[in-house]
């Protein structure tokens, strides 16, 4: 036996501290983003079927939710809007008194010290459900500019610390830079969710924000699951563009597209962490089939592995909370 070389990798597993003081990865609290469903009315909190935890709240509840995320560390939240009224051109989307302006206005004089991510786009809010405007079927990409600049110039507006245009369509980070700029918001940055994918994962979300499309699909927009150097190609040019983070989207399926958008661009990279893959932990833990929380904390750390360095997730205040408890 001593005459056999081999390298003993066990040495600096053996015990929890050896462990601890070689993990190259770890999530933090300062580390996630809260997604939260904004809807009108008074007194709603109705939990969503397809996501359990996951709430439409009336701007009423609003600010019990955000006193969870403040109790809890959590820096950061990005808000959607489900409207009450929808049109052909998503016009509830830039409203003055549209329903995500109003829940910005009143997280930022509420709950100051959080950091409000707007998401920019535009199929909550069209009667069609596509991210984009309309015309014989096709989705056009300019007019659609146009409406998307307006509606983040009027999230800025309202308050929101970092504008997330969703959209897809080409150009949208130079055409909102540009809008922002003119507005005078030139320190608001862009979080782009410039490698957006055409996933199936998207589902619960869509059930929640009641955002399906009312005919064909989004692959003309976003991206086919099939494809690495487009995802480069895209990031490259939200970059010139001058996006300051780029989100890749969905997460687990993608960590491949994440490690090399953050090695290619340097750029700060979010994963967002999707609803189909919250709701398929959800119903496997529910069934009694996974450790959840085991399961969530190693999905977490695996995005922070692949290079994100932020993480949108729904399992934010629970994840908080397990951290704080193993410390
Ligand atoms: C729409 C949008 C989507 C998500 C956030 N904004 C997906 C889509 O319908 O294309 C997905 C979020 C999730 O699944 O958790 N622009
Ligand atoms: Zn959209």
């Amino acid at each position: 036996m001593s005459d056999i070389k081999f390298k003993r990798h066990r040495r600096l597993r053996r015990t929890a501290n050896m462990r601890a003081l070689i993990r190259e990865n770890v999530v933090r609290k300062e580390d996630f983003i809260y997604p939260i469903f904004v809807v009108e009315g008074e007194n709603i909190r109705k939990e969503v079927p397809s996501m359990p935890g996951v709430f439409h709240v009336s701007l009423d509840n609003l600010s019990e939710e955000m006193k969870k995320l403040e109790d809890n560390g959590i820096l950061a939240v990005i808000v959607f809007g489900v409207p009450d009224h929808k049109d052909d051109c998503g016009s509830e989307a830039y409203a003055r008194e549209g329903i995500v302006q109003k829940a910005i206005r009143h997280i930022k004089s509420n709950h100051p010290s959080l950091t409000v991510v707007a998401d920019t786009c535009l199929c909550q809010y069209t009667d069609h459900g596509h991210c984009g405007v309309i015309e014989d079927g096709v989705i056009l990409n300019d007019p659609s500019l146009e409406l998307l600049t307006k509606t983040a110039v009027s999230q800025a507006e309202a308050g929101a610390d970092i504008i997330a245009p969703s959209n897809m369509m080409d150009g949208f980070t130079a055409a909102i830079r540009e809008g922002l700029d003119e507005a005078g918001y030139t320190d608001i940055p862009i979080m782009s969710y410039a490698v957006k994918y055409a996933s199936a994962f998207y589902g619960p979300f869509r059930d929640a924000a009641h955002s399906s499309p009312s005919f064909g699909d989004r692959k003309t927009y976003q991206m086919d699951p099939a494809n690495r150097l487009e995802a480069l190609r895209e990031a490259h040019s939200d970059v010139e563009e001058g996006a300051d983070f780029l989100i890749v989207k969905p997460s687990l399926s993608y960590l491949d597209i994440m490690r090399e958008v953050k090695d290619e661009t340097g750029v700060p990279v979010v994963a967002y962490n999707v609803s189909g893959e919250y709701a398929m932990i959800k119903a496997a833990a529910e069934k009694g089939w996974i450790d959840e929380r085991e399961v969530v904390m190693e999905k977490l750390t695996s995005m922070k592995r692949a290079g994100a360095d932020l993480i949108i997730t729904y399992f934010a205040i629970d994840a908080a909370q397990w951290i704080d408890e193993a410390n």
